[in-house]
């Protein structure tokens, strides 16, 4: 009777400090892992893709009434423009923002009229192709 009440007591002791161990559960699972499709869900679109939309863009836009690719025209020559500047992050920035605004000064004094319609985005994927045209690729 005696030892009963002693395992009890311990017992209860065991449980009220909760240091007993032994039970601990681990809840790692194998779900944790994720799926193969999961992981390839979201491809991102590659630097060439995004430079053929960006030559479709300026296809579809009034560019070439002042650009050509190779050729002097009214503006630059998309090449010129491409060799002039190297491509980089900052300057995908700086003539997207041209090619929205418009402006001149750094190829003479005929102004590029401004494009408010064309998006920041779209803008980027048209200066991407523009400094894509000497054959360098974005650093
Ligand atoms: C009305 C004529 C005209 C049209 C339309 C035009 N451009 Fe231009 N573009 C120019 C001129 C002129 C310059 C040179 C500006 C300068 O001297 O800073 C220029 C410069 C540029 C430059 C170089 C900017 C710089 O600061 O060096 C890029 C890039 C460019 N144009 C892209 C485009 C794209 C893309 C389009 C179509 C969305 C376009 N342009 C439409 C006339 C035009």
């Amino acid at each position: 009777m005696k030892r009963t009440s002693v395992f009890g007591l311990s017992l209860a002791v065991c449980i009220a400090l909760s240091s007993c161990g032994g039970k601990k559960e681990t809840t790692a699972t194998q779900e944790d892992y994720g799926t193969p499709e999961a992981t390839e869900a979201a491809p991102q679109t590659s630097a060439s893709e995004i430079i053929a939309q960006g030559e479709s863009l300026v296809k579809a836009s009034d560019c070439k009434t002042c650009h050509h690719p190779t050729n002097k025209i009214i503006g630059p020559a998309h090449t010129e423009v491409a060799k002039k500047y190297e491509f980089t992050a900052a300057n995908v920035k700086m003539l997207a923002d041209k090619i929205i605004k418009g402006g001149s000064g750094n190829w003479g004094e005929i102004p590029m009229t401004a494009h408010p319609d064309i998006s920041e985005a779209d803008a980027e994927k048209m200066a991407r192709y523009v400094l894509s045209l000497d054959g360098e690729k974005e650093h």
